[in-house]
């Protein structure tokens, strides 16, 4: 079976330690999870053939509906090739700009808000997804003369896996995702990391902040005592062991690469946690 991989580089992504996560998975299980899928880097690997997964990123999530559907699929990659075509400085600006006048984005179809999300990915600057205040995207543009959107077989792979299985498509919050995950269900959180450098109530980025962090570690709890296999990663925080002290903390070293500030690229220490033994 060829297997699709995540057709948008986004952080936090885990191809890096793909294969370190595999090692972790349980061997059998029934349905797949994964609340915060970002580009999905395990679901493509595992390519369970019943999962949820979700994502708050509403954007995001269209995109994977609109893989799933035949017809918006094919309007989607005609988009694709006229964003090729007409790749440039100023057609990138033209693009990412669309979401300042709300009244028309909110009406352009769901296959070209897709295709925007895909082209702003791939030509921005450092494949960053990075939104103001008013939820406008503000990346600039990232000076590559060329753009392969549609990367080869990639799309189609990832098309027939999510038609040819049964694929549920959410975006809603994590704990509302996993609400229904029964005993046997395997769930997988990879979500936004944890810094030792925040402190409660500080200021974060993402949104996902220390109370984030708790809630989260509850609905991991709840999930285990249901009998789930559950799986986390994160960063090797002081908050984050202490969450998870009644658990396996399996310590790795990643490499990162979404960094805007080069200085701050390298190994740092992440955990993979899981409730159960391998
Ligand atoms: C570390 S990334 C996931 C990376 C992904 N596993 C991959 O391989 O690309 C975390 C994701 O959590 C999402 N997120 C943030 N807060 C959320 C929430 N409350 N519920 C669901 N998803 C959320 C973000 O949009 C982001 O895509």
């Amino acid at each position: 079976m060829i297997k699709g991989k995540p057709f948008v580089k986004w952080a936090g992504g885990k191809r890096q330690i793909i294969d370190k996560l595999k090692q972790y998975v349980p061997d059998e299980f029934n349905a797949y999870y994964e609340p915060f899928v970002g580009g999905g880097a395990l679901l493509f690997e595992l390519s369970p053939k019943n999962a949820v997964i979700n994502d708050s990123n509403k954007e995001l999530m269209n995109v994977y509906m609109c893989i799933k559907d035949d017809k918006k699929f094919d309007l989607m990659c005609h988009e694709l090739n006229k964003h090729e075509r007409e790749h440039c400085e100023e057609y990138y600006y033209k693009i990412r700009d669309l979401d300042r006048d709300k009244n028309r984005f909110n009406r352009l179809s769901d296959y070209k808000r897709a295709a925007r999300t895909i082209y702003l990915n791939k030509a921005c600057f450092n494949g960053l997804y990075r939104v103001n205040s008013k939820n406008e995207f503000n990346v600039p543009f990232g000076k590559k003369e060329k753009v392969n959107t549609y990367e080869g077989q990639n799309l189609g792979v990832i098309c027939g896996y999510l038609n040819y299985n049964n694929i549920k498509i959410l975006s809603v919050d994590f704990e509302e995702a996993v609400k229904d995950a029964k005993k046997n269900d395997f769930v997988y959180f990879d979500p936004p990391y944890d810094s030792d450098t925040t402190t409660f109530n500080s200021y974060t980025e993402n949104g996902f902040g220390k109370e984030e962090q708790i809630r989260l570690s509850k609905v991991f709890r709840n999930l285990s005592n249901k009998g789930c296999f559950v799986m986390l990663s994160n960063h090797n925080t002081k908050l984050v062991n202490e969450l998870y002290k009644d658990f396996n903390i399996h310590v790795i070293k990643a490499k990162r690469n979404i960094n805007a500030n080069g200085s701050k690229r390298g190994k740092v220490e992440e955990v993979i946690i899981t409730n159960f033994e391998k």
